[in-house]
């Protein structure tokens, strides 16, 4: 388990969230929320005064937020040159914004470093749009996480507040950017295993996914033993 690397992946909404953060603090895992590491760098760029629909005026900053991510599952935090972004980044300005940005491919080189070496030696949950085919293709566990968009809508209105059909009009819109764009697309990597959350509960997917992890450890144990 200490060097295990579980890789979250799917949509906005799906669950992805609080089944990484359950998966991880019922395994004793760190925890990785890269999407917050995306919406830090899009908070960064507003906060700036930068052109958030001009990549190449992206490009040019994209080096110089400082981002701390906390690993902590019960207490996931984020610090942007140095002070907390968890409010910010959650706010309607970041969602609109936050795919065109992470569509930009110095963002993402930039992240992408910064993300493996939080992984390092692994015993983590990491979850994002890319985790399983770009940032760790060599994850022993891969998941794709979906769920129906009004589903998905309802669970998002009722954490964040707001209206479903307008929370569901911006989940679709960043769903479209989010698959359709050239570096590392949101996609089902190689090998993951797919759960369309819609019909269960946050507990029972946690459960579906710490069995799968235990039985992907077991089995790799008795492997490496045969080996012996
Ligand atoms: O998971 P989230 O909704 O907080 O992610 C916000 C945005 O960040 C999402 O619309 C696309 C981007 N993102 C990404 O491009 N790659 C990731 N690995 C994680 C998030």
């Amino acid at each position: 388990m200490r060097s295990l690397v579980v890789a979250i992946d799917g949509p906005s909404g799906s669950g992805k969230s609080s089944t990484s953060r359950g998966v991880a603090a019922r395994l004793g895992l760190r925890y990785l929320d890269t999407g917050a590491m995306f919406r830090a760098v899009t908070w960064w760029m507003l906060d700036h005064g930068v052109d958030v629909t001009d990549p190449a005026a992206i490009a040019a900053r994209a080096a110089e937020p400082v981002i701390e991510s906390g690993t902590d599952p019960l207490d996931p935090t984020i610090l942007l040159d140095g002070e907390d972004a968890s409010v910010a980044i959650r706010s309607d300005a970041v969602n609109a914004s936050v795919s065109p940005v992470s569509a930009v491919p110095a963002v993402r080189t930039r992240l992408l470093e910064l993300q493996r070496e939080i992984i390092g030696e692994g015993g983590i949950v990491v979850e994002g749009r890319d985790i399983g085919s770009v940032v760790a293709p060599d994850a022993p566990v891969k998941l794709f996480l979906t769920a129906d968009p009004e589903a998905r809508a309802v669970r998002r209105a009722a954490e964040a507040g707001g209206d479903v059909a307008a929370t569901q009009e911006s989940l679709l819109a960043r769903d479209e950017i989010d698959s359709g764009r050239t570096t590392a697309p949101l996609t089902m990597a190689d090998g993951a295993v797919h759960i369309d959350t819609t019909p269960y509960t946050l507990d029972e997917v946690i459960s579906q996914v710490v069995a799968l992890v235990e039985a992907v450890t077991a089995a790799s144990s008795v492997g490496s033993q045969a080996r012996e």
